[in-house]
């Protein structure tokens, strides 16, 4: 144990003394902790001490909300009892002393009684895989604790720290609409008696269209006064005493809590070197993700002098812990009751309050903490500084004031206050009559993200006039600290606010703020030019409010008006639409209705068991992995022994461990399961009494390939223990040079063979017969899944070389066979089971082996069971994603907009392993011409082999990255000849019959009646005028508008993948369990099952269950992929059922009014078998490359979308206006699901195409890992207005029931935004006199748009010459 030095005397937290008792509650019960450990989070204890594992670990740094909690404390100095929440991932243990705690668990259960909020969200079908839904259920109640009548922009608010992978959010706010004044009602516009809440959602509807996926009245009402009650034993321990002073003694850190200002004064004199800690958001980040320690603790929280709030005649004085969310609500009250003109920079600290983090954060970070990290990205310092803050700084020999210019800071993360000295307080300053002050926030994605570039500017005119008597420009994101642009503020002093001004602040500004092209956060272009956009913004709105007040200043033409306009969201709104099952079919045939996913409310409630929810072992060990840092390097030695000796090491696992085969992969072997070496051991002394080994690796052939190569494991007693022993193996490396880029793969001819070819036609004479020829490129982005839970694998040996395994993944057979080979044991000694996944989209379809063998291996070596849950940082820094595609095209076009020719090539990141690139790269091929037909077609693949982790399959595979850049010559031909593109796509679009470049003939050809009904579902024409009246209005603002289609081949291109099988089991009281080769990731397969058998078995779902996937009950399975799982397991399913009726037919006959029951107990005591095993394999499979002939796919999905959007010219924000969607998804077996489907895709394709950047350095390091810098899309990124239609009369002959495949296909259909941002960019271009096609690659980040709306500012912000320097990150 690390000694700590306290000396103080006097208080509780003297050197030597115990710990104190830590009271808290939880659920209403009383927990008294003797030993709580300062570095241990409220999640680790809730999920590892109680076992409460409804709360949820989706990225330990505040960033996803999955870990939502409620905590309620009764406030002494106001007698109020305060409910907010907060993420539990970064809540210490030790702050919650006399708090009381609410989980999932806590406000309803199934068994119990259900909670509105956790009902609700079940059955309005927010709930898809589940992982984020507890988080959800827990923001939204905490939200109905402090206001049981909330607005939708309230549950917008209360859902800022909060993602989901799956839903799209769509039906999340829908489900929660009916809490609040709107009521989910749309004012009316329904039919019948005009409420949507009896009738749908208000659209006109056809007679067999159907518009309500749930219906209000199965809701159980709300009732506020029923809530669980504050603890009244804590009550009356909170009224009965002060606090007081508390220390709380871990291993490694001591947390003092002082309960007056002169001990926390004294004790950070004592101890300088003290770390103060209010809501830990950047403490608990430091200490999770840069391993920081620090061994003493000040926790100030409940001290009264820093909580204080004074209003004084100057402003408005925070004591230092006060909360964001609090100050945000004293502000408010301000700005209401204050005349307006003191309240600017209050409105510029709430609007940069909107936007900081998510509310689960700001309800416990303080302004204190936000001042004092003095991060360069701050939100509040801009602002702070550039009003003038005062700040009151105190030791224990008195306090100081502090004005907050730029002399404050003093480096990064370095301000002028002493290491003894505190900060007491900030008062923020009313402003004057003649000040004016903005505050501006730029980030990737609007909701809880970190700035690019943030800035506050205030400034102050001689009264009654424009001449500048002060200015202040603040810029954050553009120094090691925040910034005053003062050579330019100074210059425009005395001067008039006006064009002249306006045009020496651009280019001074565009001087003084100027970057490194290496500049860390990269992104120079476009940091330096915000500076100047931003700068116009505030002239213009400043011109604004001078006019207002009557100073004579020019007036803002009215085209520039948008551009000062403050973001102000608006509520969603949505149409679903479907087609209604048959009136008359039977109650108890499910097929085609919208039922509820069948674990939604178990869900919902917190009681669905994820693999990590599984109870420990009791001899159970935690593993952690040691990976490489280095992207191509020789391993010179690998040193465990400073990790051999640190507490509760049990050993290291290297490859030598691995008893059968290292080589692995789900194709090709051609990875390790540990990084292969010699090793040789060398005493390094004795240790505790036994002797420890230096283990040391002879400089010989061991190589990495990629950061994140899993070289090794530590195995120790708990998570913690493991991960701090994995940190401390220490490796050396030889550098190579490593091959990261696309680009250089294609420098250095690193390619994967084969290279992929399809050829149809004469690309000779269709280029000869184009009237025209043109040549483009693209490159689009690669992906995270960031599916919620991480990849998770626990290993339990058994008897005989058993060994079952509790794993997260798609691809249970899969993992069985790689287990069982490196084990060397028959894969019939493997058992792999598969509950549920927190989410897979393809992340869990390979790359999950990599982490489960590595666990079995250890699981072996050690004869006992052996857990790991891969953190987030981990996760996406090992296991890959969507590969990242380079295009290059030439195609031939004639007058008319018809393409006759088109060589495309693709060349693919494929990382250091074959892994699935193959298989991407073909269905990419298969992708090329998307929707259109193309007579004379060239495609070729080329993989390339590079030092990034395998990337690997996800949702789409290939085919969105094979169709973004058909679109995009399709752009580029209606760009080109200046025809409106919706025309040129339309001319092209395939019709019934014709082929696909691999000779597929099209049949129950249904894309044009998807583009017929989008089109006039989203009123296209009177779109596109609208869109060109605002463009012809706005010069600053744009919209766009684009109509893209897909069309999507259903089967797995390896032909054998092609087969499933299913078990069912009849019980002799009529209940049936049922398993099939698939797994339930939330996409609802499972439901789907039941809905399939529940038919032809026709008894009621309720008497069908499914417990699980696992290997020991259906053999040889297919991952759960392609689409293709219900189709083929609903086959398998379907057979099974149908053998099992075919054996009770006799009794049926016999019994025609007998029940289900009779059926089945006569039967057996007939001695009929009740258990059977169905199989299925797709028909007429099996393309060859060599021939360009055989059926590649099944059948076809297809789907067309139109989005319009608004672009942001000047800082490359855009919003998602509109969308709509028609998809054919055949007869749909659960419309619900599938319209679920549909818009989990299409937000997933959003943030793939508009959002989603991983950057990588120059030297292949993944520097994007964490929800914090790479941002998948958040409630706020929904289309404004949705309408998902499923196609109607669309049966499919080739799957079950007539439904289609829907889980990738409509993907793609956000391009649909992108090529709306493309429309939207072009309209601004045109403005600067640029026209024709251009360059946009994917995503079209804010950063693109605005770099691509060349205009006077970007002209001042030239690029540096690529080549001349290193840059921060590289496209990859
Ligand atoms: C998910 C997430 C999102 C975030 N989003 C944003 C964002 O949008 N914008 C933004 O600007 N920041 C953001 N942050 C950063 C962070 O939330 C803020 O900086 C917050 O205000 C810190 O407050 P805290 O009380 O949690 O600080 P703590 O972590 O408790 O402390 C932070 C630092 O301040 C020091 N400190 C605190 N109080 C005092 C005091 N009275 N005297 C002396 N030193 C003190 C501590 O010693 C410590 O070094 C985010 C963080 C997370 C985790
Ligand atoms: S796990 Fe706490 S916010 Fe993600
Ligand atoms: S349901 Fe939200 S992440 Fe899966």
């Amino acid at each position: 144990m690390r000694e700590t030095s306290i000396t103080m005397a006097d208080t509780k937290t003297q050197p030597g003394s115990t710990s104190d008792e830590l009271i808290f509650f939880v659920n209403g019960k009383k927990i008294v902790e003797r030993n709580a450990d300062p570095e241990m989070t409220l999640l680790t204890y809730l999920r590892r001490k109680l076992g409460l594992t409804g709360t949820k670990l989706g990225c330990a740094e505040g960033g996803c909300g999955a870990c939502t909690v409620m905590l309620s404390r009764y406030q002494t100095h106001t007698q109020q009892l305060i409910h907010f929440s907060v993420n539990a991932c970064l809540a210490p243990l030790c702050s919650l002393h006399l708090v009381a705690v609410t989980t999932v668990e806590g406000i309803g259960s199934v068994a119990r009684k259900l909670h509105p909020v956790q009902e609700r969200i079940a059955k309005a079908h927010g709930s898809q895989c589940g992982f984020c839904t507890p988080g959800i259920v827990m923001s939204m109640y905490a939200l109905l604790r402090n206001n049981p009548t909330p607005n939708m922009s309230d549950v917008e608010e209360a859902f800022h720290g909060n993602l989901c992978r799956c839903t799209g959010y769509r039906p999340i706010l829908e489900g929660y609409k009916t809490f609040t004044v709107e009521g989910g009602c749309c004012g009316g516009r329904g039919r019948d008696n005009g409420c949507c809440m009896a009738n749908g959602n208000g659209a006109e509807t056809d007679a067999d269209e159907a518009t309500t996926l749930f219906n209000t009245a199965d809701f159980a009402p709300f009732d506020p006064t029923q809530e669980v009650i504050f603890p009244p034993e804590l009550m009356s321990l909170t009224k009965g005493q002060r606090s007081g002073s508390l220390c709380f003694r871990g291993d490694r850190v001591v947390w003092l809590q002082p309960d007056s200002l002169d001990e926390f004064l004294r004790l950070k004199w004592e101890h300088p070197e003290a770390r103060v800690v209010v809501g830990n958001t950047e403490v608990g980040i430091e200490v999770k993700f840069k391993s920081m320690v620090y061994p003493v603790i000040l926790a100030p929280a409940f001290i009264p002098e820093l909580n204080a709030v004074t209003h004084t005649a100057d402003g408005v004085v925070f004591g230092a812990a006060c909360t964001l969310s609090h100050m945000a609500a004293v502000l408010r009250q301000a700005v209401e009751t204050l005349p307006p003109h003191q309240t600017e920079v209050f409105l510029a600290v709430l609007e940069q309050l909107r936007w900081f983090a998510g509310l689960q954060i700001r309800n416990v970070a303080a302004v204190g903490g936000n001042i004092m990290t003095a991060s360069p990205i701050s939100d509040l310092n801009p602002v702070f500084m550039a009003a003038g803050c005062k700040l009151t700084v105190m030791d224990k020999d008195g306090l100081r004031d502090v004005q907050m210019d730029d002399s404050f800071f003093t480096g990064y993360r370095k301000t002028t206050l002493r290491p003894q000295e505190v900060l007491l307080s900030v008062e923020i300053p009313l402003s004057k009559k003649s000040q004016f002050v903005s505050a501006y926030k730029q980030s990737p994605r609007r909701e809880d993200d970190i700035s690019i570039v943030t800035a506050a500017m205030s400034v102050t005119f001689t009264p009654g006039s424009d001449v500048v008597e002060d200015l202040r420009l603040s810029y954050g994101g553009m120094a090691a600290t925040t910034v005053l642009a003062k050579k330019t503020a100074n210059r425009l002093l005395g001067r008039r606010w006006g064009e002249e001004l306006l045009q020496e602040a651009c280019s001074s500004l565009a001087e003084e703020m100027n970057l490194d092209p290496s500049v860390p956060g990269g992104m120079v272009t476009y940091r330096r030019t915000l500076t100047l956009s931003l700068f116009y913004k505030f002239y213009l709105s400043v011109l604004q409010k001078l006019r207002a007040q009557g100073v004579n200043v020019d007036e803002v033409p009215s085209d520039c008006l948008s551009a000062a306009q403050i973001y102000h969201p608006e509520t969603p709104s949505s149409v679903q639409v479907y087609q209604a099952v048959p009136e008359g079919r039977s109650q108890d045939d499910a097929v085609g209705r919208p039922m509820m996913h069948l674990s939604a409310l178990k869900q919902a409630t917190g009681e669905a068991i994820y693999c990590d929810d599984v109870p420990l072992y009791e001899n159970e060990l935690y593993l952690a992995l040691v990976t490489s840092s280095k992207a191509h390097a020789k391993i010179l030695s690998v040193d465990t022994s400073a990790a051999e000796v640190m507490p509760g090491v049990v050993c290291c696992v290297f490859a030598d461990d691995i008893p059968g085969s290292n080589a692995t992969g789900p194709i090709a072997y051609d990875e390790t399961v540990l990084a292969q070496h010699q090793v040789c051991f060398c005493s390094s002394g004795q240790s505790g009494g036994s002797v420890r080994f230096r283990l040391m690796m002879c400089p010989s052939s061991l190589q990495v390939t990629c950061v994140g190569h899993i070289i090794g494991a530590v195995v120790a007693d708990t998570q913690l223990h493991a991960q701090r022993a994995a940190k401390a193996v220490r490796v050396q490396y030889e550098e190579l040079q490593p091959v990261v880029t696309i680009q250089e793969a294609i420098t250095a001819q690193s390619f994967y063979q084969p290279i992929r070819t399809i050829q149809k036609g004469d690309l000779e004479a269709g280029f000869k017969q184009a009237d025209h020829v043109l040549e483009g490129e693209m490159h689009m982005g690669g992906q995270e899944h960031f599916y919620l839970e991480t990849n998770v694998t626990l290993a339990v040996p058994g008897e005989d070389g058993e060994m079952e395994l509790f794993v997260s993944t798609q691809a249970a057979c899969k993992t069985q066979s790689l287990v069982a080979k490196a084990l060397d044991v028959p894969a019939n000694k493997v058992v792999v089971r598969v509950k549920r996944m927190g989410g897979g989209f393809g992340g869990k379809e390979s790359r999950t082996t990599m982490l489960s063998t590595v666990v079995a291996v250890a699981a072996n070596k050690l004869n006992r069971p052996v857990r790991c849950m891969l953190d987030r940082d981990e996760d996406m820094l090992i296991t890959g994603g969507r590969h990242p595609f380079y295009g290059k095209y030439k195609v031939g076009y004639l007058s008319s907009g018809k393409v006759v020719a088109l060589d495309v090539s693709y060349y693919s990141n494929a990382g250091n392993s074959m892994d699935l690139s193959l298989s991407v790269m073909e269905r990419a091929l298969f992708h090329m011409e998307n929707s259109y037909s193309v007579a004379n077609v060239r495609g070729r693949g080329y993989l390339c082999r590079t030092n990034l982790p395998s990337n690997t399959a996800f949702r789409g595979f290939g085919g969105p990255q094979g169709m973004m850049v058909a679109e995009n010559w399709m752009t580029d031909v209606a760009q080109s000849l200046g025809r409106p593109a919706e025309e040129v796509r339309r001319l092209n679009l395939y019709v019934e019959g014709e082929s696909t470049p691999y000779n597929q003939i099209l049949d129950q050809f249904t894309l044009d009646r998807c583009w017929d009904e989008c089109l006039s579902r989203c009123g296209y024409q009177d779109r596109r005028a609208a869109v060109d009246l605002y463009n012809r209005q706005n010069r600053w603002t744009k919209r766009g508008l684009a109509i893209v289609p897909t069309k999507f081949g259903i089967s797995f291109t390896a032909v054998f993948l092609n087969q499933a099988g299913a078990l069912v089991h009849i019980y002799t009281d009529g209940s049936v369990l049922m398993t099939h080769g698939g797994t339930e990731m939330g996409q609802g397969l499972h439901t789907k099952m039941v809905q399939v058998a529940s038919r032809v078995l026709g008894i009621p779902c309720s008497k069908i269950h499914i417990s699980e996937t696992s290997t020991n009950t259906v053999p040889n399975t297919s991952p759960t992929a392609a689409s293709a799982s219900s189709d083929l397991n609903g086959a398998a399913v379907q057979n099974a059922c149908e053998i099992l009726m075919k054996r009770l037919e006799p009794y049926k006959t016999k019994n025609p009014k007998g029940s289900w029951e009779d059926w089945v107990r006569a039967a057996y005591f007939d001695r009929v078998n009740l258990s059977t095993s169905g199989f299925y394999k797709t028909p007429d499979l099996g393309y060859d490359f060599d021939t360009n002939s055989g059926r590649a796919f099944n059948y076809f999905s297809y789907g067309v979308a139109c989005s319009e959007v608004e672009i942001d010219c000047l800082t490359g924000a855009h919003k998602n206006l509109s969308t709509t969607i028609v998809m054919d998804v055949g007869h749909s077996l659960n419309p619900a699901i599938d319209i679920g489907q549909v818009e989990g895709a299409f937000m997933q394709g959003l943030g793939l195409y508009t959002l989603e950047e991983l950057h990588y350095s120059p030297r292949g390091v993944l520097l994007t890992r964490g929800p914090g810098t790479y941002k998948i899309p958040a409630f706020g990124d929904i289309p404004t207005h949705l309408t998902v239609s499923l196609l109607r009369d669309a049966p499919n002959e080739k799957a079950i029931f007539a439904s289609k495949a829907v889980g990738e296909p409509p993907l793609f259909l956000a391009a649909s935004v992108f090529y709306a941002i493309k429309d939207a960019i072009s309209a601004s271009r045109a403005e600067s006199g640029i026209s024709g096609p251009f360059r946009l690659d994917s995503p079209a980040s804010a950063e693109r748009i605005r770099n691509a709306c060349c205009d006077r500012f970007t002209k001042l912000c030239p690029p540096a010459e690529p080549g001349s320097f290193s840059p921060w990150s590289v496209q990859v």
